[in-house]
């Protein structure tokens, strides 16, 4: 079966599974200190009209779906009207929620490029280059510590558009990202930037992705390999009408998913163990049981419609646009929807709200102390307040004034309900006793 795989020069690098921040230990307080300004949004434009950031996100609400962008060599798909809010996640109480990639809604450039591209520079300084570098070579201070390497900009690939296979994004696609944040890599939200800020971003991104050629003279992947034509991202069909029989025989079968996926989608397939990106690191298909936590921009089959639809450029996750029809690939993304197993909802929130910005379990301190067997050494009428208002904990309780000693960063209110802290704290029980190596010292 034919498939457009993009692998020409490649961006993404190792995505290891598991914790977020596998390769922790103490961090320096030179990175600790920017990377949880940023988190924290200090320094920061607000725009309280656009999405919030991640790990602030508390009270967002999650945009409905604006049509996809149509066919076509379009523009940036004008904002649309919302319809009805979506209909509210499975475990009510929720409330820190972020926009999804496809739902942002995109406002158009405020100015030209060259007078944003200006602007952009400190903004990058400022917020973009603890990760990804100076000069976007994913060569920041913080970049050891995440598990998904920041994007290389000088290589030319992005993952996350919806400009035809080998094309570069368009600009409303980073745009997206932007705004959405990917928090299923550690990349948080910049959605509480203004517009003018955001877009200033996008354009010296796109002047960062710039590398070498042969002869020695600069080219640019935006002006090499322009974005011209939208691919085609219809609303999707109704869920009921799908045919799991025939999204299975597509997936085993005809589109061979299960050759990285895996049987059940555990991302166990048969060559998961040899993939590499198109910088040939090693890369792991994504766990597909767990995709409504793993999955970068989003686990609605819209979502993963347009996953099929565009690939991921720079990864072995190929576009199947010129190989399935529409109906297969809509197929596809409903069968994906039925391997989701039941996550936690404590874990849930955990990942949602961004903990793991901050946080590890059983991988040593990060931002904050490492949450193995937290339950173990706070009760839980602490944790409990701690999660609650941890501003107020940290001017009036002992312990979390210790705490703010050794760790430097306040950390910060996320306004969660009762029912998410409850959540959370079951969450916190069931994580393994901290090893000796890790966690926080003041006991
Ligand atoms: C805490 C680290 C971190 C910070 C800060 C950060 N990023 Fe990222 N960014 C990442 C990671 C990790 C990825 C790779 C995600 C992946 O490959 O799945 C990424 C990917 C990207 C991509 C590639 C998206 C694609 O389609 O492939 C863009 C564009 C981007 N970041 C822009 C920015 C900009 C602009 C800023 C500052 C406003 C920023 N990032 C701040 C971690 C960060
Ligand atoms: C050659 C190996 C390979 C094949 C074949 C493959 N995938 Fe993937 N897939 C990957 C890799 C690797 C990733 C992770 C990319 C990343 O996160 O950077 C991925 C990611 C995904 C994601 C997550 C997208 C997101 O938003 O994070 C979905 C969904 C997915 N694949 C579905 C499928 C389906 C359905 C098929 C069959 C039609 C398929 N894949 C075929 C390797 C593959
Ligand atoms: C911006 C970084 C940041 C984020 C995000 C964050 N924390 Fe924290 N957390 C900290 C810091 C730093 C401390 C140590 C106390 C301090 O300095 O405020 C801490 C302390 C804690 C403690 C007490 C640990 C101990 O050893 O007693 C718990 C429990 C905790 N956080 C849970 C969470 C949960 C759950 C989330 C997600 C809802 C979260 N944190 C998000 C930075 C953060």
């Amino acid at each position: 079966m034919s498939r457009s795989t993009e692998s020409t020069v490649g961006a993404g690098r190792v995505a290891r599974s598991g914790s977020p921040f596998p390769r922790v230990g103490l961090l320096a307080l030179a990175l600790a200190l920017p990377l949880a300004s940023l988190l924290l949004g200090c320094e920061r434009a607000k725009d309280p009209t656009t999405a919030s950031r991640t790990p602030a996100a508390a009270g967002d609400s999650i945009t409905a779906s604006p049509a996809a962008p149509a066919g076509g060599a379009a523009p940036a798909p004008a904002p649309q009207a919302h319809a009805e809010p979506e209909p509210a996640e499975p475990e009510e109480g929720v409330s820190a929620r972020r926009v999804r990639w496809m739902d942002v809604e995109v406002a158009p450039p405020p100015a030209p490029m060259e007078k944003l591209a200006k602007a952009g520079v400190g903004l990058y300084q400022q917020n973009c280059q603890v990760c990804h570098g100076a000069q976007g070579k994913a060569d920041g201070p913080a970049a050891g510590v995440l598990a998904v390497p920041p994007r290389n900009f000088t290589a030319g690939q992005f993952k996350f558009k919806t400009s035809m296979p080998g094309q570069a994004p368009f600009d409303d696609d980073l745009y997206r990202t932007l705004s959405s944040g990917i928090p299923a890599a550690g990349m948080p939200s910049f959605g509480d930037l203004t517009v003018f800020e955001r877009w200033a971003l996008v354009a010296h991104v796109k002047n960062l992705s710039q590398a070498i050629r042969d002869d020695g003279k600069p080219f640019n992947y935006f002006q090499k390999r322009p974005a011209t034509t939208r691919m085609k991202l219809p609303a999707p069909p109704d869920a009921a009408k799908a045919q799991h029989e025939r999204g299975e025989l597509l997936y085993r079968k005809v589109a061979e998913c299960i050759q990285c996926h895996g049987e059940k989608g555990l991302g166990d397939g048969r060559s998961a163990k040899d993939l590499k990106d198109a910088l040939k690191n090693p890369i792991k298909p994504a766990d597909l049981t767990r995709g409504e936590v793993t999955f970068k921009t989003g686990s609605r089959p819209e979502d993963i419609f347009r996953v099929l639809t565009t690939g991921m450029a720079g990864t072995p996750m190929p576009s199947y646009e010129d190989s399935l029809e529409e109906e297969d690939r809509w197929e596809l993304a409903f069968y994906v929807t039925s391997l989701y197993r039941p996550i936690d909802p404590g874990e849930k929130t955990y990942l949602r709200v961004g903990c793991t910005s901050c946080h590890t379990i059983g991988k040593g301190k990060l931002i904050g102390p490492d949450l193995a067997g937290v339950t173990k050494r706070r009760d839980r009428e602490w944790l409990r307040k701690w999660l609650a208002d941890p501003p107020s904990m940290l001017a009036t309780d002992e312990t979390a004034r210790k705490l703010l000693e050794e760790f430097l960063t306040p950390m910060p209110s996320y306004g969660l309900t009762p029912r998410e802290v409850d959540l959370l704290l079951g969450y916190l029980e069931t994580l393994p006793p901290a090893p000796e190596t890790a966690g926080s010292v003041s006991k």
